[in-house]
């Protein structure tokens, strides 16, 4: 097929770099090694909130092999930076536990390792407050959330909940989540007198050289950012992360090229997670299942590094019909690490929520849960009432129930056996918002009659550079092996970053851009330039969101506590699918990252020690081959035109939307016991009352 013209797009291309990577071949930020490459080890600060008053490096300077050892002022020197995750070794402030106070440089990774333990840091450790964040007297209504409101309210929510004949009032809880994507936050860095390479694992270089040019005071020409291979991020590569500001400062400081591979335990407390959510929801109903308010009331917490928070609230202003909405966050800053972006950050714990209150409506009301949701589908957005440019949860739900077998299911709860095992099924929606930024690219025909797409996209596992080559091979009217695509290179075309289920909406229209005026207008020259901005960023008309439906069955051990899950769908409306392979591949592989959400996932804040117990994979979790069950993943045909000229929407996140809730929804069917904090660990199903029969 690859040689067929006109059949690139949507076709079940194999990533591109699959060889190199089975192979060991491609190459990784910390597997850059230039003549004379030192590695770094941090130094993670003590307290959870204080001061260094002292740094003793003389017993890591004695070790043979070491370089230097960076103390808290030596970045002083450099611009600050808007992110204040990255203003690391400026001042001898701690404003979390793991911030790093120092940083060990030596001849191996091991010296250095060794280096940073022999460091010596004396603190005023002063007071500090970990939460929790419910019911803290300093929660205050943020103004926005990622660029939308804080608080949306419109109906009187209140008084028609009050009013309503059939009331639910029920609070969820999620606890802290962490990315951990394989490859850890990693950096190479190296300085050629002023100008600086860094080699680093990230979901979008082009930022990457704005912040780095900003804080070392340089023109963006002379630093330059590869990452032609990134080991996954899931949101925690979505920002420039310490690991490039340390190692460029480690490489300046000592002369020598230096390797900053953050050590996995180190991660929780410096690359960011999934803050903490209590959600309190309030659903108001006929006694048809027709809502008449829907209050949704979300509690999280955010650093005093940065203010961000996880927007769980919004999902409600897009799902349901409802006369009267409160969607609404509140967040308090606490003496802990910096929460950040984390695979569909507000919509996954968002839904979790929704979708398990509205199984629980449904369970009230003795209405089908399919059925309850496509009653509440609304005809326009609910809050804002714009037209959807495509909408079509109805009919993901209703495919799926038939792929899944939902017809005759008995909603009965705790009355299926198998031995010690209770069975059940449970369904959930899922959405995620249309993103899309604008990017540049090049095209280039070449007198072989191959074509060369350059674009500084970020491949973080997900196939980007193959699919680019699809939609160019699309544009251009050519089969796909005579294109050839280049990412991952800051000397490319700027591009936005792989985050917001945005990266090959934002980079794909430029380069269908490009290449489709290279092939109407060959008289142009060998090479055109596009650069979508005014388009892709245009405002529009239409209320832009995918869907989809999850249904899973389990199976809950009443003598172990253990949960199985047996069966997991997803079925999805996103626009047009542009590579079938690659596509199911981020469907399936968010739908386990929801199993793990459901199961197995969490940190635990220590409010003495204000960080996370859980600092690596033997305690946190995340499922592993065993725990996956048969995993199906498909869509149906979905045909936009309000989007890019792909007619493509986002997929990356949207499978993990929702999956924890059908997953939980399921357990209820399975026990006739509601639980309302993920994860659904053994502890919590022993703990709960007894089972019957
Ligand atoms: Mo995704 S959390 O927007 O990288």
């Amino acid at each position: 097929m690859t040689g067929t013209t006109g059949a690139a797009l949507g076709a079940p291309a194999e990533r591109r770099e699959g060889r190199q990577k089975v192979t060991g071949a491609a190459r990784y930020a910390a597997e850059y090694a230039p003549p004379g490459r030192v590695h770094a080890w941090p130094v993670p600060a003590a307290v959870a909130r204080g001061r260094v008053t002292g740094v003793d490096t003389s017993a890591a300077l004695a070790l043979p092999g070491v370089l230097a050892v960076l103390t808290p002022s030596d970045a002083a020197g450099l611009a600050a930076p808007e992110d204040g995750t990255l203003a690391v070794l400026r001042t001898p402030d701690v404003p979390h536990r793991g911030w790093c106070v120092a940083l060990a440089v030596a001849e191996t990774p091991e010296t250095a390792r060794a280096a940073a333990r022999a460091v010596r840091v004396d603190y005023a450790a002063k007071p500090h407050d970990a939460g929790p964040a419910e019911g803290h007297p300093d929660a205050y209504e943020p103004e926005d959330v990622v660029g939308q409101p804080g608080r949306v309210e419109y109906g009187d929510p209140e008084a028609a909940y009050a009013a309503a004949e059939v009331r639910l009032d029920v609070t969820y809880r999620v606890p802290p989540l962490h990315n951990h994507p394989m490859e850890p936050h990693a950096t190479t860095a190296h300085w050629d007198g002023d100008r600086l390479t860094v080699y680093t694992s990230t979901q979008g270089g082009t930022t990457v050289r704005s912040v780095l040019a900003g804080m070392f005071r340089l023109p963006e020409e002379r630093v330059t950012v590869v990452a032609e291979h990134v080991g996954g991020g899931f949101g925690s590569k979505g920002t420039p992360r310490p690991d490039v500001v340390l190692a460029a400062l480690a490489a300046r400081h000592t002369g020598r090229p230096v390797t900053l591979a953050y050590p996995r335990r180190y991660l929780p407390t410096v690359a960011g997670h999934r803050a903490p959510t209590v959600q309190r929801l309030r659903l108001g109903a006929h006694p048809d299942g027709r809502l008449t308010a829907l209050l949704h009331e979300v509690t999280t917490q955010t650093s005093r590094v940065n203010e961000f928070v996880e927007h769980a609230a919004v999902v409600s202003r897009v799902m349901y019909a409802t006369p009267s909405l409160l969607s609404t966050h509140r967040v308090v800053p606490l003496d802990v690490p910096t929460p950040s972006w984390m695979r569909a950050p507000g919509e996954a714990p968002g839904m979790y929520a929704l979708e398990s209150a509205v199984d629980e409506l449904a369970d009230a009301l003795g209405t089908d849960p399919v059925e309850l949701r496509v009653l509440n589908e609304p005809r326009t957005e609910p809050a804002g009432g714009k037209p959807f440019s495509s909408r079509h949860v109805v009919e993901c739900l209703r495919e799926g129930a038939r792929r899944f077998g939902w017809a005759g299911r008995d909603p009965r709860p705790g009355i299926r056996r198998e031995g010690p095992l209770l069975l059940g099924t449970g369904v959930a929606a899922a959405t995620y918002p249309v993103q899309v930024a604008p990017s540049t690219a090049t095209a280039e025909a070449r007198p072989d009659g191959t074509f060369v797409v350059r674009i500084n996209a970020a491949d973080i596992g997900t196939g980007a550079r193959t699919v680019l080559a699809q939609i160019a091979a699309d544009a251009l009217g050519v089969p796909l092996d005579r294109v050839r695509t280049e990412v991952g290179h800051s000397d490319l075309p700027p591009a936005p970053l792989a985050g917001g289920s945005s990266g090959t909406a934002s980079w794909g229209w430029a380069v269908h851009e490009a290449c489709a005026r290279l092939a109407a207008h060959p008289e142009e020259g060998p090479t055109v330039r596009a650069d979508t901005t005014g388009k892709a960023d245009a405002d529009s008309p239409y209320a832009r969101h995918a869907f989809g439906a999850h249904f899973a069955e389990v199976a809950v051990d009443t003598v172990t506590g253990e949960i199985r899950v047996r069966r997991l769908l997803g079925v999805y409306a996103a626009g047009r699918i542009l590579n079938a392979r690659t596509a199911r591949s981020q469907f399936t592989g968010a739908m386990i990252m929801g199993l793990g959400m459901a199961l197995t996932e969490h940190s635990t804040l220590d409010p003495a020690f204000g960080d996370f117990p859980e600092a690596d994979l033997a305690a946190y979790h995340v499922p592993v081959q065993a725990d996956v069950p048969d995993i199906e993943a498909d869509w149906i045909d979905e045909h936009d035109s309000h989007l890019n000229p792909m007619g493509s929407k986002g997929i990356g996140e949207i499978g993990i939307v929702g999956t924890a809730a059908a997953i939980g929804n399921a357990v209820h069917h399975a026990t006739g016991i509601r639980f309302r904090e993920l994860p659904l660990t053994p502890d919590r199903i022993l703990a709960a009352p007894p089972y019957q029969g």
